[in-house]
Order: structure tokens, then sequence, then C-alpha cells
């Protein structure tokens, strides 16, 4: 047979799936692993798709996104102070695509990608799919804050960009000022990208700075958005990418190449769905995160404050087992199943979503209460 393109070589399964699925061979486990909203796409929202179907919006859209949703991106983006215009938009398959098309686009074979740690997955996958080198910058020391001298010292000659993800997915913390100013002085003085993985700014639960609002830094800054975890529209796969119009010109030929345009009757009902108010979603998000933290706090569980998004990622170090072996026990003795860290690149951790309806929360923290007592 002849070869596969080598780069996907080191690719593996992603390691949320696999423990999913692990816990859906137990019966009635409480699934602590899920990173999707448990809410129900908005009606106005799904009203409007049915609409635009109905209307005959089924042929190809143009390939950067539909003038009216870009319109909608740009004026939302602009409404929470970036610079920018509609013909830097362009409309992808999820921040999944966002984030494909923005690392393959600007990354030649060799090239290192800066990636503070623990990650979601992806970036280092398509990292090592694109031929480039993903580079761990560990925060587990730092409170998992970024210092300008921990970023310097895992930056050469190489690095093409950094990706910042704040609110962070596993973790939920927020990047502070300082974290932020620290990546821009050393993306300005080293000349790197930053590709700014937003998917959780509109779930937060304390302020959060943005790198995408800093006019100094437009010239190096990707944004990657979706539509998934505001809304709850995971499924719909829609999302969007926003940089420099001279690098946005260049992007858009390859996301012609990888799927020409997202479905366009899809746009349309994001348009509607930049329109939702999501302020109710996110009062209930933050009562979940406040009921877990008040649960874990009396556990004696330690974890970083989660600020955004809807994970707690919890220390395990003083279990004294790997966080695959912490899972997977956790699964099969207590039926309530989380992600390991190790599946971050953050050993000694393990991720915990409270994406699922409150009873079925409190199921889990009794569950994981009482597998903690039985292992201490
Ligand atoms: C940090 C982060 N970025 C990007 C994505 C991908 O989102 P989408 O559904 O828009 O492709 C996810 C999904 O879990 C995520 O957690």
């Amino acid at each position: 047979m002849t070869g596969l393109n080598q780069h996907l070589d080191p690719l593996q399964r992603s390691g949320i799936r696999r423990f999913t699925n692990m816990a859906k061979e137990v019966d009635d486990c409480v699934m602590l692993t899920i990173g999707e909203p448990d809410f129900d796409t908005p009606e106005p929202v799904k009203a409007a798709a049915c609409a635009a179907l109905a209307a005959g919006q089924t042929h190809y859209a143009p390939n950067q996104g539909t003038l009216e949703l870009r319109q909608a991106i740009a004026a939302f983006e602009r409404g929470r102070g970036m610079d920018c215009d509609p013909a830097q938009v362009l409309v992808t398959v999820g921040a999944t695509g966002a984030l494909y098309t923005a690392l393959t686009g600007i990354l030649d074979a060799g090239d290192e990608v800066v990636i503070p740690t623990p990650a979601f997955s992806l970036y280092e996958t398509i990292t090592l799919a694109a031929g480039g080198v993903p580079v761990a910058l560990d925060l587990r020391q730092g409170g998992f804050q970024i210092s300008k001298a921990a970023l310097e010292a895992v930056v050469t000659q190489r690095t093409k960009a950094v990706v910042i993800n704040s609110p962070n997915n596993p973790t939920g913390t927020v990047l502070s000022a300082a974290s932020l100013e620290a990546v821009k002085q050393v993306a300005m003085e080293r000349d790197i990208f930053v590709i700014c993985d937003e998917v959780y700014s509109q779930l937060t639960y304390a302020p959060c700075p943005s790198l995408s609002l800093d006019r100094e830094l437009a010239d190096r800054i990707l944004l990657c958005q979706s539509f998934s975890k505001p809304y709850a529209m995971t499924g719909w796969r829609v999302g969007y990418l926003a940089g420099p119009q001279k690098v946005m010109d260049r992007l858009l030929l390859l996301h012609a190449a990888e799927v020409a345009a997202v479905p366009t009757f899809l746009q349309t009902a994001c348009v509607t769905a930049l329109e939702q108010d999501v302020g109710p979603m996110r009062d209930r998000y933050r009562a979940r995160r406040d009921y877990c933290m008040d649960r874990l706090e009396r556990m004696g569980m330690s974890f970083p404050k989660p600020e955004g998004a809807f994970y707690i990622f919890l220390d395990i170090r003083p279990y004294g087992m790997s966080s695959e072996a912490f899972c997977t026990r956790a699964i099969r003795e207590a039926q309530v199943a989380m992600v390991p860290g190790s599946c971050f690149g953050a050993e000694g951790f393990v991720r915990l979503s409270y994406c699922c309806a409150d009873d079925r929360l409190q199921k889990g923290m009794d569950r994981l209460e009482r597998f903690l007592h039985g292992i201490s």
C-alpha cells in the first residue's frame, strides 16, 4: 500500500471521546465528561433555519460566508470593542474549522506553535497534521497564568504562533491582564502570530480581558470563534475566523479548498443566534459552578478558580495515581465519569464538566465524594 502523509502518524483519537465511551458502557454512569451544553438550541434560531430552508436557501453560499452573517459578526465584534470589518471575517465549520484554517494556513513544515498547557488537544493535533511542531508551555506551576520569562524560554527562531484560550478548556480559568501583556510583548518583539481561541468568551463569571481587542496587536491576531458553546449549537458546526485583511485574503483560498462554504441556511440562522441573550444560560452555568465549587471544597479538593466555560480542573496529585487510573476507577467503581488531565497535556489533574442537569450533577458529586472517601 502506498504510504500516507507521515504527519498523520502521531495523531491519536480524542481522549475525551475514549473516556465518554468507557462511561457509556457502565449502567447509569453520571457523565461529567461532556464539553457541550446540555441545553437545546434556542427556538428562534431553529425557526430561522427552518424558514431559510423553506425559502429555498439550499444553494452554495459564497466561500467566505454570506455577507449578511459576516456583517452581523463584524457588528457583534465591534460591539465588544474589536476593530472588525465584514471583509476580515471568514465563516468556518465551527471553531475547529477556524483553528484548522488558521494553523495550516500559517505553518510551514518545522514551524513551532507554543501551546500554553493544559490545553484543548486540537491545537496539537492540527499543528502536527500541518507538519508543525507543538511546543508545550506548562502553566501548572504558574497558577495557570503566563509570565513573559516562561514564554520567552520556549520561543525560538522557528516559533510562528502562540495559541491562547481564555476562558480555558480544561481549567475554566481566565488569563489575567498581566498574562495577556506578556503574550503581547513577546509576540511583538519576536514577530509571531497570536491565535485567540475565545469560544467560551460569552460564558464568563468574572471580567475576561481579551487580546483580540488590542489595536496594537491587530496585525498578528487571529480570532477563532464559535456558535457551539454560547448558543448551544454544537451540532450545527458553525464558527468564524477574523484577522488582518492580508492574511484573511490568503486563508480564504485554503478554506475554499477545504469546505467550499458553510451551508447557507445555517448561516442565516446564525444571524438570529447573534441576537439571542445568552444571560439565562450563563446564569444556570454559574449556579452549577458555584454548587460544584462548594461541594468540592467541602470534599477537600483543590482546583484553580474557574471563571468561565463549564469546567473545573481538579488537582488529584494527593491521591497518588495517574489521571487515567483515577478516571478509570471513578467510572468503574463509582459510576461517575471525568476526563484525565493527561488528555490536555497536564498529568495530576482531571477535568470535570458541569454541563448536565442539576439532579445528575448532584448525583455525580455524591458519587465523587464517596469515591474520594474510598481511596483516601
Ligand atoms: C477551547 C475550544 N476550542 C475550540 C473548540 C471547538 O469548537 P467547535 O464546536 O466550534 O468546533 C472547543 C470544543 O470543545 C473548545 O473547547
